[in-house]
């Protein structure tokens, strides 16, 4: 292994596609970063087991289990601090931050959204984007700053919208781009 590879970690709160996508470039010997933590805020995201399956360094942390957003934040980091972790990605990971976190892991730290930034931030961008119209969607890895889905943007793919999309086809589609785009601009950032 390269002893030069940038320790990663993980954030997530569902399905977890995103970072099996992750997780499977990292295990290229060539790829420039590893996976040194799994966090979930959910003990029953589908993406827990199946990190547990693959034996991968996995924690939940509750947010339920701590008094505000600050406390739960300095938990994770904590956990962070104790992997020895250089960056971060968030992959459908939904919990707003808090201001210190994201100061502190500024530079450092990454979220991939299912549009083309700065277009549709927020909730069901692929929604937003059927009703806009447009004919091309696709995502986004930006840097996280304490503006929602605001930050330098990293890389983007473009996908088609088709005739007759529906949000969940859209979203499949601009999924499959995602578990593309996620590894090269990690890559590009360790
Ligand atoms: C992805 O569409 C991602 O862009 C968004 O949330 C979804 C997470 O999916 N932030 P998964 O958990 O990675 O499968």
């Amino acid at each position: 292994m390269n002893g030069n590879r940038k320790r990663v970690a993980i954030l997530i709160s569902g399905r977890g596609s995103n970072m099996m996508a992750l997780v499977e470039a990292a295990r290229a010997a060539d790829y420039p970063a590893e996976i040194a933590a799994i966090v979930s805020n959910r003990a029953d995201a589908p993406g827990v087991a199946w990190a547990e399956g693959q034996r991968l360094p996995v924690a939940v942390v509750d947010h339920k289990a701590y008094p505000s957003r600050e406390a739960f934040d300095e938990a994770v980091d904590a956990l962070l601090a104790k992997a020895g972790v250089d960056l971060v990605a968030l992959a459908g990971f939904m919990r707003i931050q808090s201001a210190s976190f994201v100061r502190k892991w500024l530079g450092r730290q990454l979220n991939i959204h299912p549009s083309l930034l700065p277009a549709f931030k927020g909730l069901h961008p692929q929604k937003q984007a059927l009703d806009a119209g447009v004919k091309i969607s696709g995502c986004t890895v930006h840097f996280v700053t304490e503006e929602l889905d605001g930050g330098p943007i990293v890389a983007q793919s473009a996908v088609p919208v088709a005739e007759g999309d529906s949000p969940e086809s859209l979203a499949e589609r601009i999924l499959a781009a995602e578990h593309r785009l996620y590894p090269l601009a990690l890559a590009l950032v360790a």
